[in-house]
Formats: structure tokens, C-alpha cells, sequence
């Protein structure tokens, strides 16, 4: 067995909430100089171009994580958003950062408002309408992330999405598919029926889409920056159609709403250094947990093809998933974090791990699942620029377009963030997470998230990853990472490899199509592993950088992704 070198470095406490008025400086960038040169990895190719012109322009990566993210809220609507939230990591030189732009729950949200009077979860309720939307985090992060890390003016980040939104852009065969696909969901509220179902029907691919609503709020957003959506017209028009259908969102809330800076959670794994997020998303800590885990358990040294390897991933997330039931905003928490994450907690977790046997879900933590679905509505991008810094930024509406609402005169929808909330004990949210009382609904509080972007390095050479995917996002994240640094894979390879998932409830391994050879699905069946096949797991876009400097970027190919480097 291989020496465990794992260590986690926790930086407590450890973060930076931003009043309005009082934002940090600006960091300097003494590495850096506008070169023109980086790479971009993301979900459209349209999104893709906004970032490699921004990155030509002499952009820094966050410039042009910004501009790919806010073309992302307009080419791709089911995922990215100006109405949901997300995360970042970011490397600039030798200092690391994250930004939580994670939604909240309103202010007149309450423990059990997804109750009905039966004491059962209502149906649909935390997923559909007004209800489901917690206040909107994006305006504000991506402006906090430009302002603390941008080089170019603001107006200019935002230009290739305003231009996109409001000249039009080509409609893709994958946009025309999400809209048919939610077609009944669009078409319950009239004023997104008449966006999204023209005329009754999806907009047709390959047709032109103009988005003019859409185009005033990111010319005032251009001018103006958050306050033009999280205050006057915009955020009144957010609570009118919040309260039409049904949900509490006021203009206080997206008047008060503040991003957070955070430290990253850092930890060492397999030689690398690896920095991912805290909590409120859970996506850092399943990292740090799992391949603690792997690590102590000498996984690199194990054959790449067969059951073992296989078997002791599927139990290392078990044992992490299990873990995740106790997190939520940290602001409420009571666990201990630091304990969770520590050496003897992980070497106790990795001796329980039976090599030859599935340890049954059920004796890590009473609880029931139920079908998982991946919905395609969250959104990941890694950038990197040619002067060193590296961003990798995930965001989300939640389910596909989000709750449904569109905000009319302000061309967004609104996300359905609430679901990621625990809506009734023991109810498992829409990728089947059993989760704890500490991440139950309070008023302000941020939903425990999946996402997990993650930037890791070693020497010289550094990669930027993550993915959509729901409760997949930390497994399928992991997986690449562990072919690009112990199994030493080109990027192409280590993204299309097919993946698998276990998170500890429902009590089963997904594998995706070619994940499993007839004899290592036997071999997992006979160690007591319940198999399900699943269509896919993930959606990963990476960026690395080479120790010689240069940079590759990979889009995974089980979704129209786009990867490109300028001078391409
Ligand atoms: O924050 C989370 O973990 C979820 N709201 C992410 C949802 C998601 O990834 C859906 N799309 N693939």
C-alpha cells in the first residue's frame, strides 16, 4: 500500500461577506500582463467565442469567465442564468480564492413551507412556481468576481452577451431538446410560454433568437452593474412574478443579498494540491473526503481495468454522501467540519471499507432513496489566460429553466433552488440526497449544494475543472481528476472515459454505458453492489495548464460542449 499523504489544510473561519458599501480592493496582478493568450472550456460554442474575444482583448480569466457565464444566461437558459447562483474558484498566481454567489432563501421562508396541512411535502411545490425560487445570487457574484479579479471595464465583459441577446443567436439542436423537453412546464406560465413556446412551439433549431428583454437588462446590468437587477425595476418586476405564482421573494431580499468570499478548502492529495469549495456547497468535502479515503487505501497502485478500483470508489462516496446528511450553510451548522475532514477521521471511515464486500447503505445512516435524474441545468466553465490565473465557475437555475417563471420585462427565469433544501424529513430532493436537519429551510439561509469547482496543481502545472450533473457533479468531477493525476491521462481521454456514481442513498452504483465489462459488473454484483445503468453521469469542461505553459482545454463530448485556446 502506498504511504497516505493527505492532509487537510482547513483555514477556518473562513470568510468575507460583503457589505455593499465596503468591497475589498481590487486584487493587483503582478502575474498579470494582458497577453492575449487562453484557453476556455463550457457548454455552447457560442459562450466559448465570448470568452476567447475577451481572453484576446487582453482579459484576464475571470473577464472572460464572466462574459462566457452571463452568454451562457443567454444561448443557454435552461442552465445558466442571471436568475440563479453559483460558485468559483479562483488562482491568480499563487493566491486562491472562492466565491459563494449561492442562492438564499427568502426571507419569509419557513422550516416547513413546503408542508401542506397533512404534514406532507406538497407536491412539486420547492420545484415549480413562485415558491421554489430562492433570491437570485448571480448579478451580484459575477460582478463581485469581475470586480475583484477583471482587468478590462465591466461594460466590456458584458458586451458579447448583450450583443448575443439582442442581435440574436443561433438556436442549438440541445436548446430546441430542453424546451420540448420541458414544454409543460414552460407552458404553465404564459409569460414564458410566450419566450420560450413561440407560437405554441419550441424555438426551431439552427433558427435565430432574438431575446429583447433580455437585452435591456444586461445593457442597464452593462451600466449599472447589480443594483440595475437587485433594486428598482428589474427586482420589482422579480417579486411581482414571484408573487403571481405564488412565492415571497421581495425587493428587500435582492436588495440585502451579498456574495461571500470564502477560503478554499485545500487539502493534498496523491502529490497534488487540490482547492475546491467549502460549504455551503458540499462539492469540496466529498472531494476531500474520497480521495483522502483512496488515497489511504493505495487505490493508485490497484490494476486501472477490474472490480477493485471500482469497488472502493463506490464505497469511499458512500461513506462521504453518508457524511453530507450532517452539512448545510455553515452559517447554521452545528457538525464539526474540521473533524469530518481530519486524518483520523478519514483513516477510521477508509479501516471500515470491506474489500471484498459492499457495505450496506443502511449501516452508515438509517434513510430511503429513490430514482435519480440529471437534468442538464446547471452549467460549468473553466478559463484559463496566459498570464497565469486560472477560474473554474459552476452555476445553476437547479431543475432545467429553473422553477419555471419568467421574469417578464426582465427577460430571466427564476431558478428552484429551494428543492436543494431538506422539504420534509427524510424526502429525498430531485436527485434523490436524503439530507439532514442542518440543511433545512430558514429564513437567509444558502442550500447545500453539489457544485464543485476545483482547481488543482502541482509544480507548474495546474487544471481547472467541474461539471453539472446534480448529486454526480463531486463523482464525476473526482474521476477525471484521478485519470489526470494518478493515471496521467490526456485531457480527451481522461473526459470521455465513462464514469460511474455512488452516493450513499439510494444503495446502488449508476454506471454509465461502457463504464462496466460483463465480468467487473458480475464482480461488483458479487461484492453486494446494486447496479443501475444510467445514460450519464456528468458533464465535465477542463482547462489545464502544461508545466512548459501551454494550455489545453477539453468539452465533454456526452454534451454539445465547447473547448478552444486563442490563436486556434
Ligand atoms: O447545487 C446543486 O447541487 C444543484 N442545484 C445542482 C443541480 C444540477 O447540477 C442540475 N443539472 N445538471
Amino acid at each position: 500500500m502506498r504511504p497516505a499523504h493527505f492532509i487537510v489544510l482547513f483555514l477556518v473561519p473562513a470568510t468575507l461577506i460583503l457589505p455593499s458599501c465596503a468591497r475589498p480592493a481590487r486584487v493587483s496582478h503582478p502575474a498579470i500582463s494582458p497577453t492575449g493568450a487562453g484557453a476556455v472550456a463550457c457548454a455552447e460554442a457560442a459562450a466559448r467565442d465570448a470568452g476567447l474575444g475577451i481572453l484576446r482583448s487582453g482579459g484576464s480569466a475571470a473577464d472572460a469567465a464572466v462574459a462566457v457565464a452571463l452568454a451562457l444566461a443567454v444561448v443557454q437558459p435552461n442552465a445558466g442564468n442571471l436568475g440563479g447562483g453559483g460558485f468559483a474558484v479562483v488562482r491568480s498566481g499563487e493566491a486562491i480564492t472562492t466565491l459563494d454567489f449561492r442562492e438564499t432563501a427568502p426571507r419569509a421562508a419557513s422550516h416547513d413551507m413546503f408542508l401542506g396541512p397533512d404534514g406532507k411535502a406538497m407536491p412539486g411545490a420547492s420545484l415549480v412556481g413562485g415558491l421554489a425560487a430562492g433570491v437570485p445570487g448571480s448579478p451580484s457574484g459575477l460582478f463581485e468576481l469581475h470586480h475583484r479579479h477583471g482587468v478590462l471595464p465591466w461594460r466590456t465583459v458584458v458586451e458579447p452577451a448583450l450583443r448575443l441577446a439582442r442581435d440574436g443567436f443561433t438556436v442549438s439542436q440541445r436548446l430546441h431538446d430542453a424546451v420540448e423537453w420541458e414544454r409543460d412546464l414552460l407552458a404553465r406560465f404564459p409569460e414564458t410560454a410566450a419566450v420560450w413556446l413561440p407560437r405554441g412551439k419550441p424555438p426551431e433549431p439552427g433558427s435565430v433568437m432574438k431575446l429583447p428583454e433580455l437585452a435591456a437588462t444586461l445593457a442597464a446590468y452593462a451600466e449599472r452593474g447589480p443594483e440595475a437587477i437587485m433594486s428598482g425595476p428589474v427586482a420589482a418586476a422579480v417579486a411581482s412574478a414571484s408573487r403571481d405564482h405564488g412565492g415571497v421573494l421581495t425587493t428587500a431580499d435582492l436588495r440585502d443579498y451579498r456574495p461571500v468570499w470564502r477560503e478554499p478548502l485545500r487539502f493534498r492529495a496523491f502529490g497534488w494540491e487540490v482547492a475546491s469549495m467549502r460549504l455551503p456547497s458540499s462539492g469540496g468535502f466529498i472531494l476531500a473526503q474520497g480521495l483522502g479515503m483512496l488515497e489511504r487505501l493505495g487505490w493508485a497502485g490497484l490494476p486501472r481495468a477490474g472490480v477493485d478500483r471500482l469497488h472502493l470508489l463506490a464505497e469511499v462516496w458512500r461513506r462521504a454522501y453518508a457524511d453530507r446528511f450532517l452539512l448545510g450553510d455553515p452559517a447554521r451548522m452545528t457538525a464539526d467540519v474540521s473533524r469530518l475532514l481530519g486524518p483520523a477521521w478519514i483513516a477510521e471511515r477508509a479501516a471500515g471499507i470491506d474489500r471484498a464486500r459492499a457495505t450496506p447503505s443502511a449501516q452508515l445512516h438509517p434513510g430511503s432513496g429513490n430514482e435519480i435524474s440529471e437534468a442538464a441545468a446547471t452549467t460549468h466553465l473553466s478559463v484559463a489566460d496566459g498570464a497565469g490565473e486560472m477560474v473554474a465557475l459552476t452555476s445553476t437555475l437547479n431543475g432545467w429553466f429553473g422553477c419555471g417563471v419568467y421574469v417578464k420585462g426582465a427577460g430571466f427565469l427564476l431558478n428552484n433552488e429551494m428543492d436543494d433544501f431538506v422539504i420534509a424529513p427524510g424526502r429525498p430532493n430531485l436527485f434523490g440526497l436524503v439530507q439532514g436537519e442542518a440543511n433545512s429551510v430558514a429564513p437567509g439561509a444558502r442550500m447545500l449544494s453539489s457544485m464543485c469547482p476545483t482547481i488543482a496543481w502541482r509544480g507548474d502545472e495546474t487544471i481547472a475543472l467541474g461539471s453539472p450533473g446534480g448529486s454526480r457533479i463531486p463523482t464525476a468531477t473526482m474521476q477525471v481528476l484521478l485519470d489526470l493525476i494518478v493515471d496521467r491521462d490526456p485531457l480527451r481521454v481522461a473526459v470521455d472515459r465513462p464514469r460511474i456514481h455512488h452516493q450513499w442513498l439510494p444503495d446502488e452504483i449508476s454506471a454509465e454505458p461502457g463504464a462496466l465489462d460483463g465480468t467487473t459488473r458480475a464482480a461488483l454484483e458479487g461484492r453486494g453492489h446494486a447496479i443501475r445503468d444510467v445514460e450519464q453521469i456528468g458533464e465535465v469542461s477542463v482547462v489545464r495548464r502544461l508545466s512548459g505553459g501551454e494550455l489545453e482545454a477539453a468539452a465533454d463530448a456526452r454534451g454539445p460542449g465547447a473547448a478552444g485556446r486563442t490563436g486556434q
